[in-house]
């Protein structure tokens, strides 16, 4: 079956951080989407693509914009339930909410539950793909896997392996770390629209045995991904300083442990030093960032367009719940808000729209399956009503093209613009 959606368009034809964003995208007024069995197969004027498939379901979201799904490629599906906690920077906020939620989800109920809410918040926010870390409980990572493929999500997931500094509840071993992650890999990797992510939490929640445990779980399965944390806050480098006397910066540790790679994804990247920048560049590493995170737990100002500039992929994550909120738009305001502060540089909504599309997709390498309307892509959509509120109504009313039609919903948009979402070419509607 033929299904034709009506509306204006936006596809990508190159990296906005490389290229002039003028160049990088077409915007099509009166564009369409043909999807087809799941697939994207064709993108073009809307009239032309329905006179030339008239059996065709047509469905016309007039002056709605048509993008490709949002890709959240950090997040921590366990900490839904205790997003918004008040009043502490990192490792207490990890002492105080985080890690007592997390233990809570070593009952597999619990977890079905919250992976269920989660994925229903993603996906009233245009979420199609994410990155999830779960929790140390490998039931976790079942609930996760498990509501993900009932909603048809292209998902990545991982255990957070932790064998020190963490509650004995959530602690395993070097040897329980990479067995059951090897037990979860095998169970899931591969399975539908699923990916296993091999994850270790971050340097000082691991022991050297079992970062080196994961290094070699990760050099037996290159195909996964790796993620972790680097760099977050400055009380954590100092940590990381006493933890790691010998290191010279943090990198260098994973890079000890056979944990930089080009399919390593290392959230928040936010104090690095240029060595560090350059061996991620050489690497072909990428990094998540989580700008409502790095503002709500005073983490910093990640430097986007240098790291960017120097060959590091970048993608954006939530982080929820170290991040204040489930929605990439609020992400992308916050990431335009701290390039800002930072530099005084204004990303333009095309490098935004990128970044939270097939930047992302890029970062988990499956930039060749979603991340932009094209044929042979993945039918994962977001509609995007660019009038949804009166604040953005108003204003986008008088704007001169599409960028000023849609900075305003950037800004100030939540689910409610969100007019639809489409997963593997089933609609759902938020
Ligand atoms: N560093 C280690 N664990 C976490 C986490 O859960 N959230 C954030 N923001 N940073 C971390
Ligand atoms: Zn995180």
């Amino acid at each position: 079956m033929k299904t034709l959606l009506k509306g204006q368009t936006l596809t990508w034809r190159a990296d906005p951080f490389s290229t002039p964003w003028q160049d990088a995208y077409t915007h099509t007024t009166q564009g369409g989407v043909l999807l087809e069995n799941g697939t994207i197969t064709e993108v073009g004027d809307g009239a032309d693509l329905a006179a030339r498939h008239p059996d065709a379901e047509t469905l016309d979201y007039g002056a709605h914009l048509i993008l490709p799904g949002f890709v959240d490629t950090h997040v921590h599906y366990p900490q839904t339930g205790i997003v918004n906690s008040w009043g502490k920077t990192l490792v207490d906020w990890l002492n105080t909410f985080t890690f007592p939620e997390e233990m809570r989800l070593a009952d597999p109920s619990y977890g079905a539950e919250i992976a269920g809410v989660y994925c229903d918040l993603a996906l009233s926010h245009g979420i199609t793909t994410m990155c999830s870390f779960a929790t140390s409980a490998p039931a976790s990572v079942t609930a996760f896997m498990q509501a993900a493929q009932d909603r048809s999500l292209r998902a990545f997931a991982g255990k957070t392996c932790m064998d020190r500094n963490a509650p004995d509840g959530l602690c395993d071993t070097a040897t329980r770390a990479y067995d059951e992650s090897l037990a979860l890999l095998k169970r899931w990797h591969g399975v539908d629209r699923l990916s296993y992510v091999i994850t270790p939490r971050f340097a000082p929640t691991s022991t050297p045995d079992q970062m080196d445990a994961l290094g070699a779980l990760w050099r037996d399965h290159p195909d996964c991904l790796m993620q972790t944390h680097l760099s977050e806050q400055t009380q954590e480098l100092a940590w990381m300083a006493k933890l790691f006397p010998d290191a010279p910066d943090y990198l260098s540790v994973y890079e000890k442990f056979g944990l930089l790679g080009a399919r390593g994804v290392y959230g928040h990247a936010i104090h690095l030093t240029d060595r560090e920048i350059g061996a991620l560049s050489d690497a072909g590493a990428a990094i998540a960032h989580c700008p409502t995170s790095n503002s709500f737990i005073g983490s910093g100002l990640c430097d986007v367009s240098g790291l960017a500039g120097r060959g590091v992929g970048i993608g954006l994550g939530t982080d929820t719940g170290g991040g204040s909120s489930f929605s990439m738009l609020r992400t992308m305001a916050a990431c335009y808000e701290i390039a800002m502060l930072r530099d005084q540089t204004a990303l333009h909504p095309m490098q935004l729209l990128w970044l939270a599309t097939a930047g992302g997709a890029r970062t988990l390498h499956v930039g060749d399956k979603i991340g932009t309307l094209a044929p042979g892509y993945e039918a994962d959509l977001a509609v995007l009503d660019l009038a949804s509120t009166p604040a953005i109504a108003q204003r986008a009313a008088r704007a001169g093209d599409i960028w000023d039609a849609t900075f305003p919903t950037i800004m100030m948009g939540d689910d409610r613009a969100i007019a639809d979402v489409w997963v593997a070419g089933q609609r759902v509607q938020p």
